[in-house]
């Protein structure tokens, strides 16, 4: 018997992967559940890019590239960035890795150690925590409640910072709240981490374009300039281009955090697949106009949801601006009683009280820090979100 790493007791399992597989299972059992647990955008991959793909394997691309991503993406990953954001990295300030997830997973290794701190603003994408623990550092977690627009407030930020303080990481539009920080927000964050320079950012950008109502992403580094040389700005191809399955991400940083990450990524994985690479440069460089029919689909898909939530007694679910979640209030149906007699005590029984009784699967906010919450993902069929909806409504009026 092999015994695992005293690391391993620092981890568990991603929990909205163990709800997607728990609800999979119930799916080949027979029962009839929906799934809104996952993160992943129920759209395919548009044509051009796969088809990007497929001249690159048909030219026989198939070999280990540069461990840092191949020349012709590095070449749109900057002219994404300048052109998009108004950040200017030279090449050596640019990596490519497998998935944004890999590239945080990379710069948290490389540069947070058993004396540093990490802030996390909650409710927050659930890996940052086990990341930061991996790496033997402390998650410091800042609590952003629904009255702040689940974002985090300067005054906050400034008690949660100490010496030990590593980094800040933001992600706006935030997983799980679809929270999006205005400018003039994250110029005052911005203002707060003048005052201590010994603190990095890494803004995970990956869900910049999933945006709606006229909401705008704008990136730190790009509001504070003088933020650039401490902060790591991550994106990815996953969500925009629904090309999850492709595992392709990217950062801009200071060059020696690059290098560093590039060394560590040069030990385990090695370059990101060289087919991957070849459809990212498609996305980057190729057409966006099939994003705006699907942010119209997607934004009517977050107005069904948060309508029927808003219906169901005990629940309350506010719009948010940006990514393909919304994240509900279940305060109001917490002590209340299931028709089995079973006591609603948690956002974590009531999760369960839906698949079983419902046959609907969400994350329980738990999961995400932020409890008496549930992450509802949106981005799939209307009917699904429209049955889902409805049978929350039915179970919520049950309880008692
Ligand atoms: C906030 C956030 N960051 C990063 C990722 C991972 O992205 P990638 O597929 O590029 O690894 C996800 C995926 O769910 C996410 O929600």
């Amino acid at each position: 018997m092999i015994e695992t790493a005293p690391r391993m007791s620092r981890v568990k399992p991603s929990p909205s992967v163990m709800a997607s597989r728990r609800a999979r299972e119930l799916k080949a059992a027979g029962r009839d559940v929906i799934q809104l647990t996952s993160g992943d955008p129920d759209f395919p991959t548009p044509d051009h890019i796969k088809e990007a793909a497929i001249r690159a394997l048909e030219r026989n691309q198939t070999r280990y590239t540069n461990v840092d991503g191949m020349p012709e993406l590095k070449e749109a990953i900057q002219h994404k960035f300048k052109t998009e954001n108004g950040l200017d990295y030279s090449r050596d300030r640019i990596m490519v890795g497998t998935g944004a997830k890999q590239i945080i997973y990379n710069a948290l290794m490389a540069s947070v150690g058993p004396e540093d701190e990490v802030i996390i603003p909650a409710p927050y994408w659930v890996s940052y925590p086990d990341m930061v623990k991996l790496a033997a550092g402390t998650p410091v977690i800042v609590a952003c409640p629904q009255n702040n627009g689940f974002k985090l407030r300067p005054e906050d930020l400034d008690d949660a910072i100490t010496p030990r303080t590593k980094w800040l990481i933001l992600n706006s539009p935030c997983n799980p709240s679809g929270a999006v920080y205005e400018p003039r927000e994250l110029e005052a964050l911005a203002e707060v981490l003048g005052r201590h320079p010994h603190v990095g950012v890494i803004t995970d950008d990956i869900y910049e374009y999933l945006l709606f109502d006229g909401a705008e992403c704008r990136t730190i580094a790009a509001v504070a300039p003088e933020l650039q040389e401490r902060t790591l700005t991550v994106n990815g191809v996953s969500k925009a281009y629904a090309m999850t399955g492709w595992r392709i991400g990217y950062a801009g940083g200071p060059a020696p955090l690059i290098k560093a990450m590039t060394a560590i990524q040069s030990q385990s994985t090695s370059s990101p697949s060289s087919i991957g690479q070849a459809a990212a440069v498609e996305a980057l460089n190729g057409p966006k106009d099939f994003l705006r029919e699907r942010l119209t689909l997607l934004r009517e898909r977050r107005d069904l949801i948060v309508g029927l939530l808003n219906k169901a007694p005990g629940l309350s679910c506010g719009s948010p601006q940006g990514a393909i979640y919304v994240y509900p209030s279940c305060a109001g149906v917490i002590g209340k009683k299931a028709p089995g007699g079973e006591v609603i005590g948690s956002d974590g029984d009531f999760t369960l009280y839906l698949l079983d009784h419902a046959d609907v699967a969400v994350v329980q906010g738990e999961a995400y820090g932020l409890s008496r919450h549930l992450r509802i993902e949106f981005s799939g069929k209307t009917e699904n979100l429209r049955v889902a909806g409805e049978r929350i409504i039915a179970a919520c009026a049950a309880l008692r």
